[in-house]
């Protein structure tokens, strides 16, 4: 089993091949989701809503963010391993960006980083790159940037924000960035930006004409099952199968059927 690594994800899609990749945040779950054989794992700041309930991306630390990097890194033979800055890491500007992206890296042993945005974070982007960190680009509807949008409903409807999209997602191939993920955005535009850069585009809603597809973990095992976005395909459904096993560990305990005679010293 070969890394995967930036050089593999961009002769993937040259050959036409999909890019598969999926969040994890910690040792367990990363080793099982790496030994699947996932191409990228994605150690997200969705962490801050999935990990530690928090309503939006806003309040993860790096601190955190480099905690569950770690764990991640620890349990990936295989798979390119991407670890999200945080919101506040590197909005400042490119002298702190570049210092959070290297204190990222050394400390956690994951492959790259990723942040969200276009024009406006593109000279910390090259800074980045310069310091010889790999990163992958976000575009399209960016968490970080709720506050400012004030929904999480579908971005680049309109002409003016997609053609502003079209334009940083170029920004960011020729600064350097390895691959973009896209999300939340029309199917024909996503199409039509991953024609145009030699980069994998990755999508989240995205549709299927561009280069891979991420989705969040837990929602695609079915452990929220309040959260249904048109996009997301469910492939368990965890929440029942857990809670089977959790009612029926807790009828044994108050049956006094486990521990059973094989099952004590
Ligand atoms: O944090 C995250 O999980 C992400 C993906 C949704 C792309 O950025
Ligand atoms: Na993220």
């Amino acid at each position: 089993k070969r890394k995967v690594t930036t050089h593999h994800l961009a002769e993937m899609k040259q050959n036409g091949e999909k890019i598969s990749m999926l969040t994890s945040y910690d040792f367990t779950t990363a080793g099982i989701v790496d030994r699947a054989g996932m191409d990228i794992i994605l150690v997200g700041d969705s962490a801050s809503n999935v990990m530690a309930g928090n309503s939006t991306t806003l309040p993860i630390t790096i601190e955190e963010m480099i905690y569950h990097g770690k764990c991640v890194a620890r349990a990936t033979k295989r798979a390119l391993v991407v670890l999200d800055m945080p919101f506040g890491s590197y909005q400042a500007g490119a002298d702190t960006g570049v210092a959070s992206a290297i204190r990222m890296m050394k400390e956690t042993g994951v492959d790259s980083v990723k942040l969200e945005g276009g024009e406006e974070i593109i000279d910390t982007v090259r800074r980045i790159i310069g310091a010889g960190v790999p990163v992958m680009g976000h575009l399209g509807l960016m968490p970080q940037s709720i506050n400012k949008y004030g929904t999480y409903g579908l971005r680049a409807k309109d002409n003016e924000e997609a053609e502003k999209l079209i334009k940083d997602a170029h920004l960011l191939e020729e600064a350097g960035c390895f691959a973009l993920v896209l999300e939340k955005i029309p199917a024909e535009l996503a199409e039509k930006v991953s024609k145009e850069l030699s980069i994998p585009v990755i999508g989240i809603g995205a549709g299927g004409g561009v280069d891979g597809q991420v989705l969040v973990i837990q929602d695609m095992l079915g452990m929220n099952n309040d959260f249904k976005p048109k996009f997301l395909r469910r492939y368990a459904n965890l929440e029942e199968t857990m809670t089977n096993a959790l009612q029926g560990y807790i009828t044994d305990v108050k049956s006094g059927d486990f521990p059973n005679e094989g099952e004590q010293y």
